[in-house]
C-alpha cells in the first residue's frame, strides 16, 4: 500500500522532500497541491490566515503574488515574517513552513504578471484587494471601465502596488499522518548554512 512517508528522506534537504512529496500529490489527486494558508500578524499582534497559491519554489524560497497594499501586503511590511501551511489529503500530509518574506524583483513579478490569464490581470489592475467596497456592482463597472481602456492592446501593464513575495524559510515541519497510530514529525531548522534535524511528538 502507498505511504507518502516512504517518499521522503530525512537524510536529505527540506526542499527535495518538499517537491518530491509536491509532485506525487499533482499525480494523486486532482485538488491543486499549490493551495496553502498563509499566516501574517496585524501590528495589534493577531494572526490573520488566508489561502493563496504557491507559484514556484526557486532555490529554497517559497514564492506567492498578491497586492503589495492588501492586508496581508500592509501586515507583512510591518512585520516581515509568515507562516505556510500546506495539507495534502490524499497523501496525509502537512507541510509547515516559516520564515522571513521579501518582496520578488520587479522583473520577476513582471514576467509572471504577463503569463497570467487577460482576466486575472484586469482583475489585479481593477481591485484594490482588501478595501471595502460600495457593492459588487461597482467593481464589475470598473472592470468594464479597465477592459475598455486595454481593448486592443496586447499587453497589461503590472500595476505597481501587484507583485511578489518571497518566504525564506527558517524552519519546516513535515508531518506524516499515521491511520490509528502515531503520526509523525519530522522537522528542518536553519542554522546559518545549515539544517538541524529533530523529531517532534504528535
Ligand atoms: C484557492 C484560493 C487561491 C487564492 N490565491 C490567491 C493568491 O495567490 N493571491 C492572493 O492575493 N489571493 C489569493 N486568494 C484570495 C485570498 O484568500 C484573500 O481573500 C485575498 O488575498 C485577500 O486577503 P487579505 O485581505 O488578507 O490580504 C485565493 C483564495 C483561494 C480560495
Amino acid at each position: 500500500m502507498f505511504q507518502s512517508r516512504d517518499l521522503f528522506d530525512f537524510n536529505k534537504g527540506p526542499i527535495e522532500n518538499f517537491l518530491r512529496l509536491f509532485d506525487e500529490h499533482k499525480k494523486r489527486s486532482s485538488i491543486d497541491p499549490s493551495v496553502m494558508t498563509l499566516s501574517t500578524v496585524s501590528k495589534m499582534g493577531h494572526p490573520n490566515a488566508r489561502i493563496v497559491l504557491l507559484k514556484h519554489v526557486e532555490q529554497d524560497k517559497f514564492i506567492f503574488f498578491t497586492n503589495y497594499e492588501s492586508t496581508k501586503g500592509k501586515e507583512l511590511s510591518l512585520n516581515p515574517f509568515a507562516h505556510l501551511v500546506f495539507y495534502w489529503h490524499e497523501m496525509y500530509v502537512q507541510v509547515r513552513v516559516e520564515g522571513e518574506v521579501t518582496k520578488t524583483s520587479r522583473a520577476n513579478s513582471e514576467a509572471y504578471f504577463r503569463t497570467r490569464p487577460r482576466l486575472s490581470q484586469l482583475g489585479a489592475v481593477v481591485s484594490q484587494q482588501s478595501e471595502i467596497i460600495e457593492s459588487y456592482e461597482s467593481l464589475q463597472k470598473k472592470l468594464e471601465i479597465v477592459a475598455e481602456k486595454y481593448h486592443g492592446q496586447e499587453s497589461i501593464p503590472c500595476p505597481e502596488y501587484w507583485g511578489g513575495y518571497q518566504l525564506f524559510p527558517q524552519n519546516i515541519e513535515f508531518w506524516f499522518g499515521v491511520e490509528g497510530r502515531l503520526h509523525q514529525r519530522y522537522i528542518y531548522g536553519r542554522s546559518g548554512q545549515k539544517w538541524l534535524k529533530m523529531m517532534k511528538s504528535p
